[in-house]
């Protein structure tokens, strides 16, 4: 009887849960405002938005779905230039390969940054750059 009371229980809590729009993946989903703290780590050399410019790295608004080392007046190293040129594109996908250790992308690349270990972390530091990506 106490079993079939936890099973009931359970069932009014997936119930709730479902009634209120949270998906089961939940967890899995991406944090936008824990990748703007994880961005905390990339404003040294990197801005975004309205009035962001060139600093140490290129400006990153709209670098989901841009050709690597493509940003007008930046200047990249001739490794991130030659990643683009033989058809590197920042998708999701490339970009977490890329911030999760820069050096395996870019081996001659001059982004001095040891990566982002974390794989939410970075999951969520691109939900955030997306914000700044038009669709
Ligand atoms: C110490 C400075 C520094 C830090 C910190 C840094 N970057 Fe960079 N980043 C650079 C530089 C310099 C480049 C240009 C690389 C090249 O030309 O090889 C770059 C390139 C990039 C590119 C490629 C852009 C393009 O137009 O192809 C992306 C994306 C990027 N960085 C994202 C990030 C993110 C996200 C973080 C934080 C997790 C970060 N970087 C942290 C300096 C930095």
């Amino acid at each position: 009887m106490i079993e079939a009371g936890k099973f009931a229980a359970a069932l009014k809590l997936a119930a709730l849960l479902s009634m209120l729009g949270v998906p089961a993946a939940l967890a899995q989903s991406a944090n936008v405002e824990n990748g703007a703290d994880v961005f905390k780590k990339c404003r040294a050399c990197h801005l975004v938005g309205d009035t962001a410019k060139h600093a140490v790295g290129p400006a990153l608004n709209n670098v989901i779905g841009r050709k690597a080392g493509a940003a007008d007046g930046y200047t990249y190293s001739d490794n991130m230039r030659e990643l683009g040129q033989s058809g590197l594109v920042w998708s999701e996908n490339e970009l977490s390969r890329y911030l999760e250790n820069p050096k395996a992308v870019a081996p001659r690349g001059k982004m001095a940054f040891p990566g982002i270990a974390d794989a939410q972390d970075r999951a969520d530091l691109i939900a955030f750059l997306k914000t700044f990506s038009k669709p």
